[in-house]
């Protein structure tokens, strides 16, 4: 997820939960071809971050994907993923991310490309199309023999970017259609609705129900083997432990300044439904240094300790 999921908060989750599947954040094939330090810096890893991390690239140009495969091969990930799902207005309009839902042809001819170029597994990120679902069954079949390892699909269209409840039932239908295996996306924010959307699908894909609950896959992977006691929701004390390691880990990567800016829009998405909540919220996401940080924390334990 771009703006997330970098190194420091993907090692987190990693940690808590070994057997995640790790995606870094949309990165361009074209800056990647270009060497851009930046785009570099984004796919950067530990390996603890390996079985299994991949790089997620989106563009539409087959050299710039051939290229970028080299690169990222040579980075020792464990996959490509391909954008085919992002529909901010800058990355569509240039012709890149779910715009290449619109000619599941090319598209699957780009797939093709790159699978042969690359000794590493090819993987695609979807949704249900551009304006609708209805080609849905033939864009997966088409992504399926151009060789995708796997295809994971966003329960939404295009044009409704993140309005409105996610559609599963469509993803359901390819199941049925495909043998590779598909992962379904959207709106899963606890590991009972994971297990309700999960059916005959082989996996499911989690993204904004982390930032309030990182423990999320933990949680997902004791109720996919059955288990009936899960790992109990963490206390606002562990919460803030794992706030505390992430800006040790995004210091480490960069530096302080940064780090603290990283995790404001962590902290906008957690600082709520306790007492005292908006208030600690306005501070936190105002937050300019470790310090400050840490002295916000203890107010907040000390408030929910009363
Ligand atoms: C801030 C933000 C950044 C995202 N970045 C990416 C991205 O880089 N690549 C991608 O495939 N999807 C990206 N997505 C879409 C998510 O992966 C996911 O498909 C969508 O949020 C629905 O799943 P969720 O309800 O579990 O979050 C992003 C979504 C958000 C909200």
């Amino acid at each position: 997820m771009a703006g997330y999921t970098e190194s420091p908060f993907r090692r987190l989750i990693k940690e808590l939960e070994p057997s995640t599947v790790l995606v870094s954040e949309l990165v361009s094939a074209e800056a990647m071809r270009r060497g851009s330090e930046k785009t570099m810096r984004m796919i950067e890893y530990v390996p603890e971050e390996l079985n299994f991390y991949g790089v997620q690239i989106f563009g539409n140009d087959k050299t710039a994907f051939v290229e970028a495969a080299k690169i990222i091969e040579d980075q020792g990930v464990d996959f490509i993923d391909i954008n085919l799902g992002c529909p901010s207005p800058k990355v569509v309009g240039s012709g890149h991310g779910s715009a290449l839902l619109k000619d599941p042809d090319s598209t699957a001819d780009l797939i093709h490309t790159l699978v042969k170029s690359t000794s590493l597994p090819v993987t695609v990120k979807t949704r249900l199309g551009f304006y609708d679902d209805k080609d849905l069954i033939d864009t997966a079949k088409k992504f399926e023999a151009a060789g995708a390892t796997w295809i994971a699909i966003h329960g939404r269209t295009t044009k409704q970017r993140f309005t409105g409840v996610a559609n599963w039932d469509p993803i359901y239908e390819v199941k049925k259609n495909v043998s590779i295996p598909v992962i379904g996306n959207g709106d899963v924010t606890s590991a009972a609705i994971a297990r309700n959307r999960l059916q005959d699908l082989d996996g499911v894909m989690i993204g904004r129900g982390s930032w309030r609950n990182p423990w999320i896959f933990r949680q997902c992977r004791e109720v996919f083997e059955g288990k009936t006691e899960l790992t109990p929701k963490p206390t606002m004390a562990d919460q803030l432990d794992f706030f505390r390691k992430h800006a040790d880990l995004a210091t480490e990567f960069k530096n302080e300044k940064w780090a603290m800016i990283e995790l404001r829009k962590h902290f906008a998405h957690f600082m709520r439904g306790f007492r005292g909540a908006a208030q600690y919220r306005d501070r936190l996401i105002r937050v300019e240094s470790r310090a400050e940080m840490d002295q916000v924390f203890q107010e907040i334990l000390a408030e929910v300790q009363k």
